[in-house]
């Protein structure tokens, strides 16, 4: 993408259905006879992935136009999930679940680590095995199967050394639904992406209570059936174009989305001098001379719901090389995801980074340069950087981008960004 910098955005963006809501709910659809129709998804690369899993494994799924999907998992699937499509993509881990509780069997390739980190799926297994479930890890594959009679409820504490997991709660929540009795899950991850796949799964007969709060009770049931839910609205891909508002000055309406699930965002927002308004479902960045009122220093420090999110760390980095002093950005959940930092000092960014945290110095200007993204979020905080940057940054690498932001380049062509999409000669 290449970024012409120095315009302020102004209009109106509408917020995606949650990348990282509707891809464990997909896998969810899999507990289901029946058809489950997810409305308002998100036509990214990543749920292009999902999808071509799900018809591998015998549930013919197809997206409308309207980003709609409809996954009919009424027939016999298979159990076995080959590293091709795990290594593309790690969130494939959530048919792990699914799949044990209404095959009895599975055979899921254990996914690596990624260009933040090494990614650990310890705690999914340490919930299935608490369920009774009997699983090895074999030539790079996690084979598991349930115990005779079925898996069954229990209660058990998920909580990792970084806090909770979500889809490390996804996938033993989707598996106690199935399960035989009462599990209690303490230490859930609180996330609204689990709260949506909670729903989902009620409305597919399932009997959740407490998913929002740390302790979730899953009564099992005998079977599921097909349902007809919403995909809830992207709080990352709202709060990135908040935040890109924000950085060029620019008055920027989000709509669409909720801003109870971005409070967080809002209260540092305040911190930062960043003028905003807020209604029900929309947050309107306030127009804002840099020059007079220029972005305040602000530490974070990233945490799980309702904390921080990791997925707006690097965004928040390209904010703060713009502030007034130094800020302190502190990563709790991927210490080593900060793949963003020499690219945004090829800008011009004055950054530092000791262990899990990175001091970030403001600085008068940033100045276009090529650049190359290794993630989504990295990818997302390089074009908000270039958005200000004098002159013309190229950032490469833009499929990255791809995986979680539908049409970016097209939506903030809409509010007046210089961004164009080229082919990359390599
Ligand atoms: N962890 C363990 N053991 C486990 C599972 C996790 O030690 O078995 C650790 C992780 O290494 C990490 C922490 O626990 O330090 C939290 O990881 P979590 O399991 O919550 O992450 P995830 O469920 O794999 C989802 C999102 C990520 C997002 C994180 C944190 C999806 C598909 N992915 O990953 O999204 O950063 O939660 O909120 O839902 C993104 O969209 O860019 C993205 C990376």
């Amino acid at each position: 993408m290449i970024v012409e910098g120095g315009r302020p955005l102004e209009g109106e963006i509408h917020t995606a259905g949650a990348k990282n809501a509707v891809l464990p709910m997909m896998a969810g659809a899999l507990l289901g006879r029946g058809r489950v129709h997810l409305r308002g998804a998100p036509k990214l690369r990543d749920v292009r992935f999902m999808t071509s899993l799900l018809r591998d494994l015998g549930a013919p799924t197809e997206q409308a136009a309207n980003g709609d999907l409809e996954i009919d998992a009424s027939g016999d699937l298979s159990s076995r999930a080959p590293y091709d499509t795990v290594r593309r993509m790690r969130a494939s881990i959530c048919v792990l679940g699914p799949l044990l509780a209404r095959q009895g069997r599975v055979e899921v390739s254990q996914p690596g680590g990624c260009v933040f980190g090494l990614r650990p799926i310890d705690v999914h297994i340490r919930g299935l095995r608490a369920l009774g479930a009997d699983i090895s890890l074999e030539n790079g594959n996690i084979q598991a199967k349930v115990p005779p009679g079925g898996l069954r409820g229990a209660r058990m504490y998920l909580g990792s050394a970084f806090g909770s997991t979500v889809l490390g709660t996804a996938n033993v929540l989707m598996a106690a639904t199935l399960a035989k009795g009462m599990t209690q899950i303490q230490g859930a991850a609180c996330e609204p992406e689990i709260v949506a796949l909670a729903d989902q799964l009620n409305a597919m007969g399932a009997r959740i209570t407490g998913h929002g709060s740390p302790i979730i009770e899953i009564e099992g049931v005998d079977e599921l059936g097909g349902a007809e839910v919403d995909v809830i609205p992207d709080r990352i891909e709202a709060g990135t174009y908040a935040l890109m508002g924000a950085m060029t000055g620019g008055r920027v309406r989000v709509t669409g989305c909720r801003p109870d699930h971005l409070l967080i965002l809002l209260d540092m927002m305040s911190s930062a001098g960043l003028p905003f308004e807020v209604g029900p479902d929309w947050i309107e960045t306030q127009a804002r001379d840099p020059r007079e009122a220029p972005v305040r220093s602000t530490d974070v420090s990233t945490n799980v719901y309702p904390g921080f999110p990791t997925d707006l760390q690097a965004q928040w980095m390209a904010l703060m090389t713009q502030a007034d002093g130094i800020s302190l950005i502190s990563e709790r959940i991927y210490p080593e995801r900060w793949t963003h930092i020499p690219e945004l000092m090829r800008l011009g960014a004055d950054i530092r980074r000791q262990n899990n945290a990175a001091v970030v110095r403001g600085v008068d200007r940033l100045s276009g340069a090529p650049v190359m993204a290794s993630d989504l979020r990295a990818s997302a905080a390089l074009v908000m950087a270039g958005l200000v940057a004098d002159g013309r940054t190229e950032v490469r690498r833009m499929y990255h981008l791809e995986r979680g932001y539908e049409a970016m380049e097209q939506r903030l062509e809409a509010i007046g960004a210089g961004v164009m999409m080229v082919e990359e000669d390599e």
